[in-house]
């Protein structure tokens, strides 16, 4: 579905990525773990051709889009759901659904409706207004918002940094859900314990630099790789 190849990214003259290479197959979760500033947004935002590579490749369903638009690569399928939870603050819940419903990209499981059955919190929010919800609201309705282009991958960014352990546990769970309808979906985490118990294999990048590429057992076996790169 995805395959990153020896990409090189920077932010000006700042050297951030190091040769990435990371693939992630159809209907998989795969984590991308590390700590903070390892490069997990930047390997994402590179993917997704917000902070294009310069050097590397990247091909997503069997198709080079390396430095590709943002809009061209969600038209091919890729769901971005950035780390920032950025909603249309004067807008309601349902017009930030509805702003994406309008120019959708392909016929689907995913509407407004079936997001709310997927996110019973939001439908009774509908009429509010977006900036003022939670953390945990906005970031349900910015996986929705993502969810209603009938994506076929998912870039998931530390969607539960910072929520509360309900939050985090519904989150968790739904993300579970998006798999068995064959999403498949690359998620950054800071936090293992969420990583290791969603995904099928993992990644560890330090310093831009993967250091480990794994199943989870793998990785769990792995004192060494666990204690340098991770946060325990
Ligand atoms: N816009 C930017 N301009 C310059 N440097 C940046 C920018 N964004 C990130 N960096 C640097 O790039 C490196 C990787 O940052 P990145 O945001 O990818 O890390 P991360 O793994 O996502 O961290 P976090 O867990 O804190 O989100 C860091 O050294 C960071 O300081
Ligand atoms: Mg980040």
């Amino acid at each position: 579905m995805l395959e990153v190849s020896e990409i090189h990214t920077y932010y000006g003259l700042s050297h951030v990525l190091f040769g990435v290479s990371l693939s992630v197959k159809p209907g998989e979760i795969v984590c991308l773990l590390g700590r903070n500033g390892a490069g997990k947004s930047t390997t994402m935002r590179s993917i997704m051709g917000l902070t294009p590579p310069h050097n590397g490749t990247i091909r997503f369903k069997g198709i080079t889009c390396t430095g590709q638009k943002p809009y061209l690569l969600a038209r091919m399928g890729m769901g971005f759901v950035p780390d920032d939870r950025r909603v249309f603050a004067d807008l309601t819940v349902g017009e930030n659904l509805e702003i994406v419903q309008r120019k959708k990209r392909k016929a689907g499981i995913w509407n407004k409706d079936s997001i709310y059955d997927f996110f019973p919190p939001l439908r009774k929010i509908d009429s509010r207004r977006a900036g003022f919800l939670s953390g945990g609201e906005q970031q349900m309705l910015t996986i929705g918002r993502a969810l209603m282009t009938n994506p076929d991958m998912l870039l998931l960014d530390e969607p539960t940094e910072g929520l509360a352990p309900l939050v985090v546990q519904l989150l968790e769970q739904q993300i579970r859900q998006l798999k068995e309808t064959g999403l498949t979906v690359l998620l950054a985490e800071q936090n293992q314990n969420i990583a290791l118990g969603l995904s099928d294999r993992g990644y560890v990048i330090d310093n831009g630099v993967i250091r480990f590429g794994g199943t989870i057992q793998e990785l769990m076996e792995n004192e060494t790789i666990r204690q340098k790169y991770l946060c325990i």
